[in-house]
């Protein structure tokens, strides 16, 4: 399966890597001719969970060289969620008849692909991978991890099966007949444990303490599981069932509620939220794809979500350096939005 990866970052160098290392045919893409460059000196090595690899990479140049060149069975899409909406629509003529657009971002990029692209072209995927990049051409894998994939429209499919075994032959990959689902069950941790944590500049653990992170993040969640429930999803079990117990349209604080956030917390308590590290390094967060989908996504459906449209906005203040990640910010937004 001739195979583009578009994107050699912290995932996209962890997958093209393994996927090198075990012989497949990948050519890689990056966003400039010096990045290219810099790789094939340097080759790809990956270090940590998953076992140490180093390979060569002898196919690699800006993704504007591959544009009138050969066409792949697979694109990997792995940018961040604003280059790939950018990208990704000068990728699929780069498909072969049945080829696959795969993206690979964590929140609405996927979803929104599939819309613009097509389901034919695109599949839907996630990763529960946790790479790092140590600087280009060198990464860590953080956990065992996997990529899970399927089809936007659900259940299984011929090709599904076909990207999983080969994929699976270098990384982890699992199948689910009920993506849609698997996105949002990540998507409402991301727009609440981490969007959060990264505006107070704290982790779950420490914000979750304050009657404030407790209630942002009990009015958060329940616009964004509100909005993920009107939109027909059913989001699937990850670390705990997403339904809290006793919901009724909203979070009803009290014991049994105490034990489900208490399996939150235990998984993602003590993480540095990644969007933290884009405040660190004055980097673009994926804001607009992640508590941002969810402003869009309620708005088409009537839902309100009030709460995320104002955590959007103060991420794009401290984005903007206006503001900077402080807990006192949890109140701010709690006031604007009572
Ligand atoms: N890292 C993880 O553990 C992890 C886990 C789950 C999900 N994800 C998701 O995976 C996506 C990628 O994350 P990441 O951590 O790998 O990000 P990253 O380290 O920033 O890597 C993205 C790479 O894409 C390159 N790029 C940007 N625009 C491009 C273009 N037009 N053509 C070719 N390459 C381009 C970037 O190059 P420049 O440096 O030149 O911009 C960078 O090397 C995100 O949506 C993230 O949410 C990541």
């Amino acid at each position: 399966m001739r195979t583009l990866i578009v994107g050699v970052g912290a995932l996209g160098g962890l997958v093209a890597a393994r996927l090198l290392a075990a012989g497949s045919p990948v050519w890689l893409a990056t966003r400039n001719t010096e990045s290219a460059a810099r790789l094939k000196a340097s080759g790809l090595r990956v270090t940590g969970a998953g076992g140490a690899v180093s390979v060569e990479a002898p196919e690699v140049a800006p993704v504007d060289e591959y544009l009138t060149g050969e066409t792949f069975d697979l694109i990997v899409l792995a940018t961040k969620a604003h280059d790939a909406i950018e990208v990704a629509p000068k990728l699929s003529p780069l498909l072969r008849r049945g080829g696959t657009l795969l993206p690979i971002q964590n929140g609405g990029v996927p979803q929104t692909l599939a819309e613009r692209l097509g389901n034919d072209c695109v599949l839907g995927g996630l990763s529960n991978f946790g790479a790092t990049m140590i600087t280009p051409g060198v990464y860590e894998q953080r956990n065992a991890g996997y990529l899970l994939i399927g089809e936007f429209a659900g259940g299984e499919s011929e090709r599904t099966e076909h990207v999983c075994r080969w994929l699976g032959g270098a990384v982890e990959t699992r199948v689910t007949p009920n993506l849609r689902g698997a996105i949002w069950s990540k998507l409402l941790l991301n727009c609440s444990v981490t969007t959060i944590g990264a505006i107070a500049g704290r982790t779950m653990r420490e914000y979750i303490a304050s009657p404030d992170g407790r209630e942002l993040f009990q009015r958060t969640y329940d616009e964004a599981l509100s909005v993920a429930l009107a939109s027909g999803a059913r989001p699937e079990r990850m670390i705990v069932d997403p339904v809290p117990p006793t919901w009724s349209g909203r979070s009803v604080p009290g014991e049994a509620h105490d034990v489900w956030l208490d399996q939150i917390l235990k998984g993602y308590g003590d993480l540095k939220a990644s969007m933290l590290q884009d405040f660190e390094r004055g980097r673009t967060t994926e804001i607009d794809f992640i508590n941002g989908y969810i402003v869009d996504l309620g708005r088409q459906l009537g839902v309100r979500t009030p709460v995320n449209a104002a955590i959007v906005e103060t991420v794009h203040a401290i984005t903007r350096r206006e503001s900077a990640p402080d807990p006192v910010l949890l109140r701010q937004i709690l006031h604007a939005t009572r």
